[in-house]
């Protein structure tokens, strides 16, 4: 007979785009382990995530990954409550490898199936560990894939406000990356060069989308840095090879602060619409530690709690731990998902 208040445990399992991921949490809080595979040395040399190439390397990385998610947490699969995955959004042949294991592993040992939306997931982990939130947030998503704001009452009915309508503010910084011959990954290469430059030197274009907007706009930031380094007819050589370090600093350093005006002109704007107690902050750009402060400021100038909830920086990036914990409310409410399950490339 199962003890009343025995904790519940959930594997979760995450192959949206290019980290094969797999953690078991107990009660959504807990992390007994959490197993990453990289592949960020694969994609290195084209300059972004190369679907095919992601999707053999979670075949090939799944079963290990998951195996050693359970060794690492000590448990075996009788102490497995649910099995969880993102089923989306994502690359959808690179979510299958996930959504197939999951699905595989839940009929096997007869655990009940979990299906979890990566964005949410991201929302989740900056909330892992504060339960006692004070409510409505605000929560800004800022990943390679998506730039999203929500309206946050629950972890399981969070309300999109508003969303990017071309790049997304990672993608942003990896083709900006790109096009000033850093190494990939872009954010962390930009943040870093950002460092020794000055963020005014160049005046980049803030794209607000009219006063009432709580979408994004990357793509004119972008194109900005490119006619910069290329000259408006794009019929210059790219000149980044003949600037100074202190040239690609300043440039890395006025991108950055663009990029994150906007995402903080927008978060206050969406805070304002729903009087948010607090903010929270998560994706991969969220390891921004620019972004981090002053999204800081901003709530300590205008949002009634004055606090920032931001996801540990090992969980900004894509992982399981935000899949197993969300699952938890999920299965809390009884939330289950069946064999049919599929991946969805949007959501
Ligand atoms: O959430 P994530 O791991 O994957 C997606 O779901 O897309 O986010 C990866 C993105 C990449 O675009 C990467 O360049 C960006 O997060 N990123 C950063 C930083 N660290 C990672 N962007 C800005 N500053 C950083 N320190
Ligand atoms: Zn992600």
């Amino acid at each position: 007979m199962q003890a009343k208040n025995k904790s519940v445990n959930i594997l979760g399992i995450e192959t949206s785009c290019d980290e094969t991921a797999a953690a078991v949490v107990a009660d959504g809080r807990v992390v007994k382990s959490s197993v990453i595979a990289s592949q960020t040395k694969l994609h290195e040399k084209y300059g972004g995530v190369v679907p095919e190439i992601a999707s053999r390397a979670h075949i090939e990385k799944i079963y290990p990954v998951i195996a050693e998610a359970i060794e690492q947490a000590d448990v075996t699969k009788d102490d497995i409550d649910a099995i969880a995955v993102a089923n989306q959004p994502g690359l959808t042949i690179a979510l299958i490898v996930g959504v197939t294991a999951a699905k595989t592993l839940a009929f096997v040992w007869e655990k009940p199936l979990i299906a979890i939306n990566h964005l949410h997931a991201h929302l989740q982990s900056a909330v892992v560990n504060n339960e006692d939130l004070p409510l409505p947030a605000v929560a800004l998503i800022v990943s390679g894939g998506h730039t999203c704001l929500y309206d946050y009452w629950s972890p399981l009915e969070p309300k999109l406000l508003g969303s990017t309508i071309d790049d997304a503010a990672g993608e942003a910084f990896d083709k900006v990356a790109t096009i000033l011959k850093l190494p990939y990954p872009g954010g962390p290469s930009i943040e870093e060069a950002a460092e020794k430059g000055n963020p005014k030197a160049i005046k980049f274009p803030r794209s607000l989308l009219g006063k009432d907007s709580l979408d994004f706009s990357f793509s004119g930031v972008k194109t900005a840095v490119l006619y910069h380094c290329r000259g408006q007819d794009m019929k210059g050589e790219n000149k980044v090879d003949s600037m100074s370090g202190q040239q690609i600093a300043d440039i890395a350093a006025s991108f950055q602060a663009a990029v994150i005006d906007v995402l903080v002109t927008k978060t206050q704007r969406a805070a304002e619409k729903i009087g948010a107690k607090t903010v929270l902050l998560g994706g991969g750009v969220a390891a921004n530690s620019k972004l981090r402060t002053a999204l800081q400021r901003m709530c300590e100038a205008s949002v009634p709690t004055k606090k920032l909830f931001v996801a540990p920086k090992q969980y900004c990036t894509d992982n399981a731990v935000m899949v197993a914990s969300l699952a938890y409310y999920k299965f809390k409410a009884g939330l289950f998902a069946d064999l049919t399950l599929e991946p969805k490339a949007t959501g």
